[in-house]
């Protein structure tokens, strides 16, 4: 058997920006070997790993953060050294719709990963690592000026943000008071290559693609910063690596922009990708009711992760999203696949009303 430098559980490593970690550890790193724990919700799709799956280093393991004798086996099986947690329920509008499963997921499965994690590390700490990825939600909503900085007091305002704040505490909580090795990040809003399209991009690509209305929540107006997903799976690895233990980092493109004009942005790279007359998607765009507690703005200074560990995005936005039309665009199958069934019943729910 290979013998690893470096065992390291990856939960969620099916979703979307998991499957991005999952791929650049496996690739970057051949003598570390990389454990995929996920349950495969709704939102988890080994589709995304297709390319990888078969690499010596790479095992996909079928299971639930709350299970804490699953975590338990695999932990006296791999032996980890490290874990790198982005398991979570991860979506606003379904955690207004069903708080309790992110409160199961995100906070009891943070906290079971946690114990579990320090039941098997607390006789040698030396050389393990918890790294919790989380959002910049936790901070609330900015009026027009401002950033989130790494001591930004926590603000959270809707199910979601509260949950991901409740298992940053924890995983604080358990630096403080058992010494756990953890680190943790804040990344702002993630776009590119196997998103869910229940999520802004995403969704208005396959709408406008399906000549379907594009539902514009309130006016617009609301500000998020984008960065590409491959530019936080490299801060993930920036971070995971030269980090300092017990520390928060905060990532973000520097980069934002109010969802119509992302939205318009949009609507004119797809007329131009699908031969219509310039101005023809942008007649979908619909303005429906808004999200109940909608964050305004979220904006993050990383300069902390930019001086003291030389990270910074590569991709303008532009350039960024236009990859990420092209991926959808070529990738009509995964899309498919993954908007059969239930996501059908949650669209009609969500967007019935509005
Ligand atoms: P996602 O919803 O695409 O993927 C989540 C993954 O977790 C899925 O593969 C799902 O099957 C798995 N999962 C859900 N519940 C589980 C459970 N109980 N046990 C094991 N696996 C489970 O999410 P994402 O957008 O890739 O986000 C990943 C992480 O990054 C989350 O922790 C999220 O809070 C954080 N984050 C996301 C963004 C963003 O813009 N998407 C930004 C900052 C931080
Ligand atoms: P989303 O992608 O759900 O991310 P988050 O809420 O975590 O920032 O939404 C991004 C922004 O787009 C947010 O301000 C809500 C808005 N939005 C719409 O206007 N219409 C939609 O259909 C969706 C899903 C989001």
């Amino acid at each position: 058997m290979a013998q690893f430098s470096k065992k390291i559980m990856i939960t969620g490593g099916a979703g979307f920006i998991g499957s991005h970690v999952v791929r650049l550890f496996v690739t970057k790193y051949p003598g570390y070997q990389i454990v995929n724990f996920d349950l495969l919700t709704y939102a988890g799709n080994l589709e995304n790993l297709r390319d990888i799956e078969s690499m010596p280093n790479y095992i996909f393991e079928k299971g639930d953060i709350t299970d804490e004798k699953r975590l338990n086996e695999l932990f006296n099986q791999y032996h980890f050294d490290a874990v790198i947690h982005l398991a979570a329920e991860s979506h606003v509008d379904r955690s207004i719709l069903d708080p309790l499963a992110f409160v199961r997921t995100n906070v009891l499965g943070t906290a079971t990963l946690l114990n579990v994690s320090r039941n098997h590390w607390k006789d040698k700490y030396e050389g393990k690592l918890f790294y919790h990825v989380s959002t910049d939600e936790v901070y609330g909503s900015l009026g027009e000026e401002g950033f989130f900085t790494e001591e930004t007091p926590y603000d959270p305002r809707s199910p979601y943000s509260a949950s991901k704040a409740s298992s940053d505490h924890f995983v604080m909580a358990y630096h403080h008071t058992y010494d756990l090795p953890v680190i943790m990040s804040n990344c702002s809003n993630n776009y590119g290559s196997n998103h869910f399209p229940e999520k802004l991009i995403p969704l208005m690509i396959n709408n406008i693609k399906n000549n379907k209305p594009l539902p514009v929540y309130g006016k617009g107006a609301n500000v998020r910063d984008w960065l590409y997903v491959d530019d936080h799976a490299r801060a993930i690895d920036t971070i995971f690596h030269n980090g300092k233990i017990g520390e928060k980092y905060n990532v973000g493109g520097f980069n934002e922009w109010k969802n119509i004009d992302i939205v318009h942005l949009l609507c004119r790279i797809m007329d131009k990708k699908l031969n219509r007359a310039e101005g023809e998607s942008a007649k979908l765009i619909t303005f429906v009711k808004d999200r109940p507690g909608h964050d305004l703005r979220y904006a993050i200074d990383a300069t902390k992760l930019n001086k003291e560990l030389g990270w910074k995005p590569s991709l303008q936005f532009e350039e960024g999203l236009e990859k990420t039309v092209d991926w959808y665009l070529k990738n009509e199958d995964w899309v498919n696949d993954v908007t059969s069934g239930n996501y059908q019943k949650y669209y009609e729910q969500q967007y019935a009303k509005r």
